[in-house]
């Protein structure tokens, strides 16, 4: 602290850090009541200006660097995106005693553990609120909140631009790729929208999640991923017949001694709440032992929502700083020695319904076979849809539901059903999660 103000240095002059522009000037005297101690954003590092951000008021260095390494700045809030430069600027920072605040979650859940560590032995803090669900205070509810609950699941929609698009698909009947560039005009997707798309950022997310709620190390490789890509506007329609929508959802939940950590897009019941957050909005359920079940809903994406949860850390740190505190508050709940890394349930074995849609001649004994073929794996019918052929095309849609059955149970009647002539293309397979006991009993 230099002449009692918490000095920040901010990293960046994107779509978030425009918005951190953005509220300090529009609230810096609330900031610092907030603190009980002055807040001064002093320092800008980055490379071009923005037109969109007024930066006369600041020192402006083009060197990112002269931030991480500027002795009159306390905190160094990052938001330059990528894992390269921004764990060599976190570092740099970290190693010249600032504490760091950050949105980056592909550089966590990357680089997290080794970032906490040095963290800890330097006595700073990092924090990272901005990195998971945008505006949703996610981070602070399952580190502080609720630290007297064993946490039993995290789930929930946590990727804006993903959910945008889904519903822009199914209620304005509007093409992917239309979505998308408006999710990217409107700041909402990732510089390279392929995480958006993949489910990479979601699973990033995931990570941070998973590792605050179970106690467990940041780990890149935990969550099975599949992204919302291969999900067809017919998907969207069949589902609405069926009674559900299609979210693409971050599953982290114990399962015995195991976690189960997945991404992927999963049909919904369409009277459950977490069916009806549409938009940019994210939404996350926690299930624990002494609270039960929660669900933040919020802005998961945008400049000022993800700027007001770098703020909310920013102030949040300022406030132990201007106490003359140690930064208490360890960045996944617990120190970096407490940590447990537990086994994973394997994708084979995640049990849950399936839809499936398939292509099929509409020839006698099609059906037959193909049910004998799930049969044959113990999985048994819910639910099926057969809409007449249209004029002229050979093939009719089939849409089944089945009952639980083990991924790996589906993945080898698939394996059969998409070997028989009658059989047009490959064969959907989507999850359905109706969120009642499998998950956490009654959102
Ligand atoms: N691209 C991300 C999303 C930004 O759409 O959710 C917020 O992390």
């Amino acid at each position: 602290m230099t002449n009692d103000s918490v000095r920040i240095g901010l990293c960046g002059l994107g779509t978030v850090a425009s918005g951190v522009v953005a509220i300090y000037q529009g609230h810096s005297s609330l900031l610092s009541d907030r603190a009980a101690t002055g807040i001064a954003l002093t320092h800008i590092g980055a490379r071009r200006d923005n037109p969109d951000c007024d930066t006369s008021a600041f020192t402006v260095s083009r060197d990112i660097f002269a931030v991480a390494t500027d002795p009159q700045i306390d905190v160094v809030v990052e938001l330059i995106g990528g894992t390269t430069v921004a764990k060599t600027l976190v570092e740099t920072a970290i190693k010249n005693g600032k504490h760091v605040v950050t949105a980056n979650k592909a550089l966590l859940a990357e680089h997290g553990n080794s970032l906490i560590a040095l963290a800890e032995s330097k006595g700073v803090a990092l924090r990272f609120e901005a990195a998971v669900a945008g505006g949703i205070p996610i981070i602070k509810t399952l580190r502080e909140s609720l630290a007297g609950n064993r946490i039993n699941s995290v789930a929930g929609i946590i990727n804006g631009t993903g959910n945008f698009i889904l519903t822009e698909m199914a209620s304005a009947n509007r093409t992917f790729d239309d979505v998308l560039a408006e999710a990217q005009a409107l700041g909402y997707a990732e510089a390279d929208p392929t995480f958006d798309i993949d489910g990479t950022d979601a699973a990033h997310k995931l990570i941070i999640l998973a590792s605050i709620a179970f106690g467990m190390p940041l780990n890149v490789t935990g969550p099975f991923t599949e992204g919302i890509d291969g999900i067809a506007p017919a998907d969207l329609t069949f589902a609405a017949e069926l009674g559900y929508r299609i979210k693409h959802l971050g599953i982290a939940r114990r399962v015995g001694e195991k976690i189960d950590l997945r991404v992927h897009p999963t049909l919904v019941p369409s009277d459950k709440q977490i069916a009806n957050v549409d938009g940019v909005l994210n939404a996350i359920m926690v299930s624990a032992d002494a609270v039960g079940e929660l669900v933040l809903v919020g802005p998961g994406a945008g400049s000022l929502p993800t700027a007001s949860a770098v703020w909310g850390d920013v102030v949040d740190l300022c406030r132990e700083l201007g106490r003359g505190q140690r930064c208490p508050i360890p960045a996944l709940g617990v120190l970096q020695a407490a940590l447990t890394d537990i086994e994973r349930v394997s994708k084979g074995d995640v049990v849950s319904a399936w839809y499936l849609r398939l292509l099929a001649s509409d020839k006698p004994g099609v059906m037959a076979e193909i049910t004998r073929l799930l049969g044959s794996q113990g999985i048994s019918i819910e639910s099926l849809i057969q809409h007449p052929p249209e004029a002229g095309v050979e093939h009719v849609q089939i849409v089944i539901l089945t009952d639980h059955a083990a991924g790996s149970r589906i993945e080898k009647a698939l394996g059969e059903i998409e070997k028989l002539q009658a059989i047009g293309e490959h064969v959907v397979a989507l999850r359905v999660e109706s969120f009642g006991r499998e998950l956490s009993g009654g959102y």
